[in-house]
């Protein structure tokens, strides 16, 4: 039976928009689980949102709506936005369902009924803007808040506590023979030294507001909001109901991994694994913080140092550009900083030099000098090959030590080592030169060979982290089904290639300046259009449209243009007693032989036109979408139907 794996991210607040430091764990996570499938594992996704608390409300308050409505539209926008960005979650949890709600309720109860849940009495300085305590050290100067600098008041409020105290040794006990527990080893330090210091109980409820999980048992009461989210890692699979299959599969199985940003550390080390002590649940978890993604003035907000979205860079740039950037930059354990140059450059660099251009350049080559097709060569066989092959055979281990670590980012550098080691061959062996010899045949066939069957290794573990140009590159390649997986990580598991027969270039070149300068307005927040997505409109009349002749017309003949390499001359029916001849600038995106007999839209009283040649009466209609052309097509009409 497959080994299981439950990952989880934090769930997030809905009090504003999500920028790419939040995406940041989402796209990590789904890195982890897409890799863990990749590795034959049975695994679970879970995300979600945290609904409750004082600043929802306010949140809610301040755009007139009630809570619910508030936060409704924000976990909308968030599944959209996670969607759009192929986010493979199983699960999304909202702390407003009921599923989640009578779980935390129920947990509340019981750790009461066994004391370890007590009521007392909570007091210190008290700010009424912020809805906070602070403690005499905390204060500013004149005891005044330090968050608004407002002038704080002494307060006493009845509250519910945890006794985190009588948990202490045990926990301290657990860190201490878990290394693993948390990870990188710096947090875990800052966790021991924190415990060592001695923990307060801690207050878990509130009764200064609503917006939250009655207790139960007395319903003036709220339960504190990081004890609601906190369940959420398993009230999702079902603990405490009547099926509570998936916690018992995933919580009870073979590995679990909640992953935190740094600032949500001791939530996760402390209060969260004592919860599951006192409920008698096992720690069964990992739990790993990563840093932050800065902004060049400092921490991403949008009052501060400007911020960036991901539906934004998505936009713009694409989604393997968005995943390879974040995944990339940030250094393991570390903050790292979002600077529109340096997002330029990893696309640049790394994804149209460094990887696109070898897809394409092998593509290429075996088309130019094999008529499309390379086998495995042994006659051919080169010295160079040895060292080459050494690191082919290295990199999946030292990509799979990575991604168990968690570390990603490393993962990735030792895929564009072998990607660079992968140019370097090309370099040494010269095909160019070798093909100039038809005595050196073999050879050149067992470089081509070479290049397509790292490529092909390159794919696979660049599957969880470019979704669609892994796809592309298997595509492109002829990567046949069973050889995508990461048992065929061997030299040779597939004897031939057969690559198509022009493959379109991934990750087009930026150009710098233009981008960077886009960038940075973006970031500035100078331009709403940009930053928004919204273009200009310019709008047409419905008179403007009623003037074109959409016909259905059916492809008869296609051809190259011969003067043009972008261009193809097709011969239509439009249902006229004449054939009608249009170029069209598709050639990139069609073989010819593919083109005949669809039945397309044109647009039949264009002004005629000479291209390059050839007369063109009429325009194809087809669409356009990143590095894709798709022509128009019809099933149930006849050439001559007209289209309005
Ligand atoms: N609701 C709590 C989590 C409860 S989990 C039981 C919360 N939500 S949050 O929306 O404020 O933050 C969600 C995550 O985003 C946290 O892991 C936080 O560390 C992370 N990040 C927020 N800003 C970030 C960056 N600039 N960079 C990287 N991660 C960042 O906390």
């Amino acid at each position: 039976m497959a080994k299981t794996y439950y990952i989880t991210t934090p769930i997030y607040y809905p009090s504003g928009k999500l920028h790419i430091g939040n995406t940041y764990t989402t796209v990590l996570c789904d890195a982890l689980r897409r890799y863990k499938d990749l590795r034959g594992y049975d695994s679970f996704y879970l995300t979600g949102m945290d609904e409750h608390g004082k600043k929802i409300e306010t949140v809610a308050n301040e755009n007139d709506v009630s809570p619910i409505e508030h936060v409704d539209e924000m976990a909308r926008q968030t599944r959209e936005l996670w969607d759009r960005l192929k986010i493979s979650y199983d699960d999304f949890i909202r702390t407003t369902e009921k599923r989640h709600k009578t779980v935390v309720q129920k947990i509340f109860e019981r750790l009461l009924d066994q004391g370890d849940i007590y009521l007392g009495t909570y007091s210190g300085y008290y700010c009424m803007h912020c809805e906070s305590f602070f403690t005499e050290s905390q204060l500013e100067e004149g005891n005044t808040c330090p968050d608004c600098g407002r002038e704080v008041s002494w307060l006493e409020e009845e509250s519910y506590f945890l006794k985190l105290s009588k948990y202490q040794d045990r926990l301290l006990q657990f860190i201490e023979d878990n290394p693993d527990f948390i990870t990188p080893e710096s947090r875990r330090n800052e966790v021991l030294a924190f415990i060592r210091q001695g923990l307060n109980d801690l207050s878990v409820s509130r009764t200064t507001f609503d917006w939250g999980i009655k207790v139960i048992s007395d319903p003036k009461h709220v339960v504190y909001v990081w004890i609601d989210a906190l369940s959420n890692y398993i009230s999702a699979l079902g603990y405490g109901t009547d099926n509570d299959d998936l916690f018992q599969k995933y919580w009870n199985g073979d590995e679990v991994v909640h992953v935190v940003g740094k600032d949500i550390l001791r939530f996760h080390a402390i209060f969260w694994p004592i919860m599951l002590m006192a409920l008698d649940i096992p720690v069964t978890f990992k739990l790993h913080a990563h840093g932050f993604y800065m902004m060049k003035d400092g921490k991403m907000s949008k009052s501060k140092g400007g911020v960036i979205y991901p539906d934004t860079l998505l936009k713009h740039y694409g989604l393997d550009e968005l995943r390879y950037y974040l995944l990339r930059e940030l250094p393991y354990g570390g903050d790292g900083l979002f600077t529109p140059e340096t997002f330029v450059d990893r696309i640049n660099f790394d994804l149209a030099n460094d990887f696109g251009n070898l897809l394409n350049r092998t593509v290429t080559m075996i088309n130019k000098y094999f008529g499309g097709s390379v086998s495995y060569n042994e006659t051919g066989t080169m010295p160079v090959d040895e060292d080459f092959e050494a690191l082919l055979k290295e990199t999946p281990e030292a990509y799979a030590r990575s991604m168990e670590d968690l570390k990603v980012s490393q993962a990735i550098k030792s895929l564009w080592r072998l990607i660079s080691r992968t140019n370097k061959y090309i370099d040494e062996t010269t095909p160019w030169i070798l093909a100039k010899d038809e005595a050196k045949k073999n050879e050149l066939e067992n470089v081509l060979y070479h290049l397509s069957d790292s490529l092909r290794q390159i794919g696979i573990m660049l599957k969880p982290i470019l979704l669609e140009a892994s796809e592309a590159l298997f595509r492109q390649l002829g990567v046949n089904e069973d050889k995508r997986d990461w048992d065929a990580l061997i030299y040779g598991a597939q004897p031939t290639f057969n690559v198509i027969h022009k493959g379109t270039p991934l990750f087009p070149r930026l150009d710098v300046e233009e981008e960077v300068d886009k960038l940075k307005k973006i970031v500035r927040g100078d331009d709403d259009t940009i930053a928004s997505g919204e273009e200009d409109l310019n709008l047409a009349t419905i008179d403007d449209f009623a003037k074109l002749d959409l016909r259905v017309a059916e492809i008869k003949t296609a051809k190259p243009h011969p003067n043009a390499d972008k261009l193809l001359v097709l011969k239509v029916d439009a249902g006229e007693n004449k054939m009608r001849q249009i170029v069209a600038g598709i050639a990139k995106h069609y073989e010819v032989d593919a083109l005949v007999g669809k039945k397309i839209v044109i647009i039949r009283n264009l002004e005629p036109v000479t291209l390059r040649g050839e007369k063109s009466e009429g325009m194809l209609l087809a669409g356009s979408g990143k590095n894709r052309m798709e022509v128009l097509e019809v099933t149930g009409l006849k050439p001559g139907d007209s289209i309005s």
